[in-house]
């Protein structure tokens, strides 16, 4: 989703901004712009489609763009299409928003998000004088807010807040004021948004790597909070005008978290830092040998007392939760329902009072998720977020929270998370087992020490990559692939099949191999992929079944197995190995094959890894 950046200092803003910008390309962006402002002249604007660098070669790396004060912005379009006029920053104006240069304008901003009601504020601004160049809702908020701004002679705050008042949406909002010099003005609502001070500069940012640096102390500005930015100062009003306190987070991540470290994409180094991911998070739960989820406020007698459980989660974050669907079912025979986020929010939601809301999200801003934890709240449910994003939206706004130790994710597709996300899900699944009598106490040591030993099992399979990348050279123009599985198995296919295609563009589909029959296996044809995960072992000879049966239509075979299982070798044409593990926990082993598989076909094609077309990072519109 869009990236938004501020800064003001003694410094030139320009390079600062860019340098912000690309920090957050891993939002995902289809055009960008800056205004920059030098003391009291007027805000100069430049805009490019495509990617940063073009907006870069225009201002000369920032050395053509003078002043110490400035907003920037990477758009991922939502209303109106990747044009240089409907790119950022807008403007109050008359203007034709696709010049570059000084604008004439009272108000220049920047925003992220989507103003529901825009053509209803549209129609009352076209009714007062007010034209309009592009196509963006950010541009009515934009001359929304300068015609309170001179209808009533107020102060930036005042309008703002009126401006909050009279939208309805999400948004995140940096705004200039030609009256204003050497000040930036945020506000925001179900859009992120964060404030970093050093060194008498003030900094501004949809996401923390844009800042980290500079400080690694970060103010979360809350939803329908307004900011007032000055160098080295940032003071925060709620909705009525009164000044608030702030309060700072910090941010354990260092800056070389969220770089390459000499890796080629973020995505692999990510992959590789799985093992460490999945350590931390667990070393983060378990303690004494036993597994204490009392640093997410989940006493023994909230954790007996839950009568079922809906998970609700978007992407591979909602794989997480099929996953874990599956093994809190298994172990603590609690009934499990994992559910799109986007499609629980708007239902009935006929849950027990004593059920568990669990939302997954590595951001903690997916729209959607966020919405879902909301109706659950305004049920009186409890709710648990599962987040990596420490201070974000979901994490401040759930009952309980358990983070995720994966540490900043640049990547679009994620990885770490994703399997950070499923360690903290079996924790949870381990305890809930012990603690409501379904297991033993042997057994639970004994999953314990299943847990714990996971990292060393991802190293392993990392190891042996080579094999993955020489296949993923062969099947580079594949057209379309199919995963199948049962169980948990299933799960695994769901993570591997998105994997594959969001980022090598490829064609593929998930199914329960149960299902193969009832439709796909007629766009089986020769030649075609078929991946069959086959971990659980009472499950797996009917999954080969399955693909016996794609196979004599022409299909090429592969199956991911553990060591010992069932002689898969003897069925399919190629055949990955992971190390054995309890059948519960082994979707963190069966899934970085398909990871690297991913990987290595996105790069055999000569794609953008990091930043696949049309994605982004964390979606923060419905
Ligand atoms: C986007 C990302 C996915 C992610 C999903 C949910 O689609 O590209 O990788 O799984 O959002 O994001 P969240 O931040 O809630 O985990």
């Amino acid at each position: 989703m869009c990236g938004i950046v501020g800064f003001t200092g003694v410094q030139q803003a320009a390079p600062v901004l860019l340098d912000g910008l690309t920090k957050l390309e891993y939002r995902g962006y289809d055009s960008a712009g800056l205004a920059v402002r030098n003391g009291s002249s007027l805000a100069e604007v430049v805009k490019a489609t495509g990617k940063l660098r073009n907006l870069a070669e225009k201002i000369d790396g920032g050395a053509a763009l003078k002043g110490t004060c400035g907003i920037g912005h990477t758009r991922w379009a939502t209303h109106g299409e990747p044009t240089q006029t409907n790119a950022h920053p807008h403007v109050s104006g008359n203007a034709t928003g696709s010049a570059s240069g000084p604008v004439e304008s009272d108000v220049v901003g920047v925003h992220n998000g989507i103003i529901e009601n825009y053509e209803e504020l549209k129609a009352k601004l076209l009714s007062h004088g007010y034209t309009f160049y592009s196509s963006t809702d950010t541009e009515v908020a934009i001359k929304l807010v300068d015609y309170y701004y001179k209808k009533y002679k107020i102060g930036p705050i005042d309008a703002i807040n009126r401006m909050m008042v009279r939208v309805r949406g999400s948004y995140a909002l940096a705004l200039m004021f030609r009256d204003y010099p050497g000040e930036i003005y945020a506000a925001r609502k179900d859009s992120p948004m964060i404030i970093g001070i050093a060194d008498g500069e003030t900094f501004l940012a949809s996401d923390v790597p844009a800042v980290l640096r500079y400080t690694r102390d970060i103010y979360y500005i809350d939803n329908l909070q307004s900011v007032r930015l000055v160098p080295g100062e940032a003071h925060f009003f709620d909705l009525n005008g009164d000044e608030v306190p702030m309060v700072s987070t910090h941010i354990s991540w260092d800056a070389e978290a969220a770089e390459k470290g000499g890796y080629e994409h973020f995505m692999i180094k990510e992959i590789h830092e799985q093992p460490r991911a999945v350590k931390d998070t667990l070393a983060s739960l378990i303690k004494d040998g036993g597994i204490d989820l009392s640093g997410a406020g989940l006493t023994d007698e909230i954790l007996a007392g839950i009568s079922e459980i809906r998970i609700a989660a978007c992407g591979s974050a909602w794989h997480a939760g099929m996953a874990g669907q599956y093994v809190i079912e298994n172990l603590a025979e609690i009934p499990v329902r994992a559910e799109l986020a986007s499609e629980f929010r708007y239902k009935k939601m006929l849950i027990d009072k004593d059920a568990l809301v669990i939302l997954i999200s590595q951001s903690g801003e997916t729209a959607d998720t966020l919405a879902a934890l909301r109706a659950a709240k305004a049920r009186g449910i409890r709710t648990l977020a599962i987040v990596n994003v420490v201070g974000s939206t979901i994490a401040r706004e759930a009952d309980n929270v358990l983070y995720t130790l994966a540490g900043p994710e640049i990547a679009v597709a994620t990885t770490k998370a994703y399997s950070a996300q499923l360690a903290a899900v079996y924790a949870l699944a381990t305890k809930l087992a012990f603690v409501r009598g379904k297991i033993a106490a042997s057994d639970y040591k004994y999953y314990i020490e299943e847990l714990q030993a996971i990292p060393d099992k991802i190293s392993h399979i990392l190891d042996d990559k080579e094999r993955i990348q020489w296949f993923a050279s062969k099947y580079a123009n594949a057209h379309d692939v199919f995963f199948i599985g049962r169980g948990l198995d299933y799960a695994v296919s769901l993570e591997g099949s998105l994997k594959m295609k969001e980022i090598s563009y490829i064609h593929s589909e998930a199914y329960a191999a149960g299902e193969l029959k009832h439709g796909t296996i007629s766009l089986i044809e020769n030649g075609i992929l078929v991946i069959g995960v086959l971990t659980q072992g009472e499950l797996l000879e009917k999954t080969v079944s399955n693909m016996a049966e794609c196979k004599a239509r022409g299909a090429y075979l592969m199956g991911i197995t553990s060591n010992g299982n069932y002689n898969v070798e003897d069925s399919v044409n190629f055949t990955i190995y992971v190390p054995r593990a309890d059948e519960n926990f082994i979707a963190s082993l069966a899934v970085v094959p398909l990871q690297l598989l991913g990987y290595y076909l996105s790069v055999a094609r000569g794609l953008d890894v990091d930043r696949p077309r049309n994605l982004a990072k964390s979606v923060t519109v419905e």
